[in-house]
């Protein structure tokens, strides 16, 4: 399984309107668990195995959107770990199902309080690492995500283009991924745009475009869009950033799925609708690269189930983009 993460296909989508840019996706939903942070997970372990954090037997804390969880749940169980993940309550029923019958401590907590506060996720988390003297993965900060990128992403994107890529629209959660492969990117052609597809309400895009004093907001997708800026996310590689409300991000993940049958999470409707939007601002043609983050089975109760959306006002028409 292991040898199996990375190394995701790259396909070019032909259903909507990209202006005079071609669009790329790369689908990290291939990777054996689901999702992009199969390579997180993989290089967190293998960086604590090297440097003495992890011998047989000991235990792993994460803090996680979920998809995290679920990669270590996996590599971690192959490599005989316990793992205790602390999981914030908006996050869908597949995920926290799915880390229980992996066996996972899953511990739930608050998603309506922010950093500072006792029930935080990432403050809970390290309280309990130090008190059980577990290995808190600490992906916002642990730089073996940002190396994952920098060694795996990046490359691939590089290579599957022959060099011929013009931008790469990500989202932040960590960073890892923006500041992993931006950095690549950027080193083998600075002329890349990085551009930062980030839920309206997450504090990241106003930040970028220099907007102080905004209060952060909430927002319903998940994995993506932040009220701090992590350690692991570099800034200063960003050349562009759009805010997504959850109404666009729903409507694009389902036309993903409608018009080009990938099936992917509700981050990725953010990185679409953010990627369209600058390909659609060009004036010149361009080979713009987006993901597909993980696997849209994870949302099957959300993005993809009409009560639910009802529910929370995102039915909207998927064909209106
Ligand atoms: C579900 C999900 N998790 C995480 C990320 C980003 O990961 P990170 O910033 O932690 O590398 C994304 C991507 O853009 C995502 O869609």
């Amino acid at each position: 399984m292991l040898d199996l993460i990375g190394n995701t296909p790259l396909l070019q989508l032909h259903r909507f309107d990209t202006g005079c840019c071609r669009l790329l996706i790369k689908l990290e939903c291939n990777n054996p668990n689901g999702s992009i942070k199969d390579r997180t997970a993989l290089s967190i372990i293998n960086a604590a195995e090297k440097n003495g954090d992890l011998c047989p037997g000991k235990g792993i804390i994460e803090a996680t959107a979920g998809n995290t969880g679920i990669s270590l749940a996996a590599i971690a169980r192959m490599k005989g770990y316990p793992l205790t993940t602390v999981v914030p309550d908006k996050m869908s029923r597949e995920k926290i199902d799915l880390l229980n019958i992996m066996g996972v401590h899953v511990v739930i907590t608050r998603s309506d309080v922010s950093r500072g506060h006792p029930d935080y996720y990432l403050d809970f988390a390290e309280t309990i690492s130090r008190e059980k003297d577990l290995f808190y993965t600490n992906q916002f900060a642990n730089t073996a995500n940002i190396d994952a990128h920098y060694r795996t992403t990046g490359p691939e994107l590089w290579q599957q283009t022959e060099g011929q890529i013009d931008a790469f629209v990500c989202g932040v959660g960590t960073g890892g991924t923006l500041t992993g492969a931006g950095r690549y990117l950027k080193e083998h052609n600075p002329d890349i745009d990085i551009v930062l597809a980030d839920p309206e309400g997450s504090l990241l895009a106003p930040k970028v475009k220099g907007q102080s004093g905004m209060e952060a907001g909430s927002w319903l997708v998940e994995g993506i869009g932040e009220d701090f800026v992590p350690d692991n996310c570099d800034l200063s590689l960003i050349d562009h950033a759009f805010s997504i409300t959850d109404q666009d991000a729903f409507q694009h993940t389902r036309a993903l799925f409608s018009r080009e049958l990938i099936l992917a999470g509700t981050s990725s409707g953010v990185l679409l609708a953010a990627a369209l939007q600058y390909c659609q601002q060009q004036t010149q043609p361009k080979t713009v690269v987006t993901l597909a983050c993980d696997t849209g089975y994870r949302y099957l109760s959300k993005a993809f189930n009409a009560d639910w959306l009802e529910q929370h006002h995102l039915a909207g028409d998927c064909e209106t983009l």
